[in-house]
């Protein structure tokens, strides 16, 4: 499923047990499940709250209180769509709206049929050719409606059209 793992009660007990004994361990532990299984499962709640004596109820309250938070699988393609500063510059907004319009789509949310999840994502560290974006972990730069298009539908756009990495 894209380039998430599929949930795994064993590796989130390890993961928590390997985090807890940071401060403030609850976001480090949110944060380390989310990237490795592309949301916070219901499961891992009374985990965390037994590795770090919290109840369940502030558990939650914290995974609902920041929306970068999911709670449900993302979808099989995950595109991260910048909308920080630089890339508003050069016209990220538009490709909100082109993904509404054209293609029906919400940011921040996963099609129905589980296909596809478009989250907003603030820099990439990609602002020199922006817009950009994450497209199944793959760096993307100067997105532009018709390449967005080809995304969405799942058609093949050529690794070297899409990939443009930074100059070091
Ligand atoms: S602002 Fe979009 S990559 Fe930095």
């Amino acid at each position: 499923m894209g380039h998430y793992a599929a949930w795994d009660i064993e590796v989130a007990r390890a993961l928590i047990t390997r985090l807890s004994s940071l401060d403030g361990a609850v976001m480090p532990i949110l944060h380390a499940l989310q990237d490795e299984f592309g949301y916070v499962d219901r499961a891992a709640v009374p985990l965390i709250a037994d590795a770090l004596n919290l109840s369940r109820a502030e558990v939650q309250g914290t995974i609902s209180f920041y929306h970068d938070f999911r709670d449900e699988p993302a979808g099989r393609r995950v595109i991260k769509l910048c909308r920080a500063e630089a890339c508003q510059a050069v016209g990220c907004e538009n490709l909100v709206d082109h993904l509404r319009t054209r293609h029906g789509l919400a940011v921040d949310a996963t099609t129905a049929d589980g296909d596809l999840t478009i989250e907003t994502v603030y820099c990439l560290g990609n602002c020199a050719l922006g817009p950009a974006a994450l497209v199944d972990g793959e760096l993307v730069g100067r997105l532009d409606a018709q390449r967005l298009s080809a995304l969405c539908e799942g058609r093949a756009v050529e690794t070297a059209q899409i990939i443009e990495r930074v100059p070091a």
